[in-house]
């Protein structure tokens, strides 16, 4: 390794003031990074993230950067884009805006990396990757769920050929949100999720996820059936008043895959859960099965499968939870941290990162697949 030598990369971090630009990529992905000393790259240079904080409310970006001792921030989105010194430009602000600031960061020559879903619209989602692409910027999109502890797990599985052939995987995913009616229990979710001309459904938040997990863990999806539903007419909103929900809380979908493996996801924000995680999906191969969580996965050998039998009549003689072995997934840190480093040392050393705006309006296209199964009440090729 050659003399260690740490160098400044600036990131512009718009929109972060919100539950995932807070959480997950400012605190514990760039702040975290900083903490680490920096990614450490291959020629042994460390490479230091320098954030800027952008948005719309001065008062709530103090805030945040004198919270978690972040030098800058402004509010004045053109004047930071205009300077060389930052590089890069990250979005997690609502849904409907990030297109435009994604262009706006493209024709300043940024890089791009975002939060999913990349667009609301596919024409769109598919247009700014072109956009990027054209401009010869490096580009990104959040992927996290493959770098989850429950999902690493489960590709060490599927590498020692634990399940032989796959055959269907089943998908839960949701908990109850709390409409909010009752003072005592506000929702825990923002009321735009739940607005579809704020951006908001089950649908365009989840099948983004549910693309590229089982493109990347199943097979590439062919065809999808999904029925969407609205099971909450009114929520209460963070003012305290009631609005009506205009978008999809709930989808069950069927996914087909070139592998032939089948996925079916259930997604629910009115779900009440009595599984291992807010997220398992069961796969089962002719070999073995596992259940995949976001942390944990375990898994059931053909060795030590039981052999029920059908008698309604008696307790069953049989503890199904028994004959499940907790999978190690060996040392995990933050998914969305693993991400981030990722795609950092792609811009400065151009490692490889298909994690791509491409691959992001794929899953926006496939949220608007779903979207058209539902509306036509059949199966629509993806
Ligand atoms: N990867 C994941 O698992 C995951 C999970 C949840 C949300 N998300 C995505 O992250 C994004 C943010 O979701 P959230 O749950 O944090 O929502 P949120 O409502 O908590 O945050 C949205 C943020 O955007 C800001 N914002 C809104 N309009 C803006 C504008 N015009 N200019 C600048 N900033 C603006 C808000 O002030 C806020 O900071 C959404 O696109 C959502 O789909 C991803």
């Amino acid at each position: 390794m050659s003399t260690e030598k740490t160098e400044r990369i600036g990131i512009i971090m718009n929109g972060v003031t919100g539950r995932m630009g807070t959480n997950q990529h400012l605190v514990r992905s760039i702040l975290a990074i900083r903490e680490q000393g920096g990614v450490l790259l291959e020629d042994g240079r460390r490479l230091m993230p320098d954030p800027i904080l952008t948005g719309r409310n001065e008062g709530k970006l103090k805030a945040l950067a004198e919270k978690y001792g972040v030098e800058k921030y402004s509010t004045d989105l053109d004047a930071v884009l205009a300077d060389d010194s930052y590089s890069v430009f990250f979005d997690a602000s609502g849904t409907p805006y990030r297109v435009d600031f994604l262009e706006r960061a493209i024709a300043a020559g940024k890089h791009i990396y975002c939060e999913k879903p990349t667009a609301v619209d596919p024409a769109e989602a598919f247009r700014i990757a072109d956009v990027a692409e054209v401009a010869g910027v490096k580009n990104g999109t959040v992927q996290d769920k493959l770098w989850l502890p429950g999902i690493q797990a489960f590709r060490k599985l599927k590498e020692e050929g634990f399940f032989g052939e796959i055959l269907s995987v089943r998908g839960e995913f949701g908990y109850w949100v709390f409409p909010g009616h009752d003072e005592a229990q506000p929702a825990q979710r923002p009321s735009w999720n739940y607005r579809k001309e704020d951006g908001g459904g089950m649908i365009i938040d989840m099948h983004c996820h549910w693309r590229y997990v089982i493109d990347n863990l199943f097979g590439e999806i062919t065809e999808v059936f999904t029925h969407a539903a609205t099971h909450l007419p009114e929520r209460i909103d963070e003012d305290g008043k009631p609005y009506v929900c205009t978008a999809d809380d709930s989808a069950y979908a069927l996914f087909k895959t070139d592998t032939g493996v089948i996925c079916q996801f259930n997604s629910s924000w009115d779900v009440r859960v009595r599984r291992d995680d807010l997220l398992t999906m069961q796969v089962d191969g002719t070999k073995g099965s596992a259940i995949v969580g976001l942390r944990k996965c375990w898994a059931q050998s053909a060795a030590n499968t039981p052999r029920p039998v059908w008698n309604p009549d008696i307790d069953s003689p049989i503890d199904f939870y028994a004959g499940w072995e907790e999978v190690d997934p060996g040392a995990c840190d933050n998914a969305f941290k693993i991400q981030w480093e990722l795609f950092l040392k792609h811009v400065v050393n151009d490692e490889a990162f298909p994690w791509s705006l491409r691959e992001g309006a794929k899953g926006v296209a496939l949220a608007a697949k779903s979207l058209e199964s539902h509306e036509a009440g059949s199966w629509i090729k993806v």
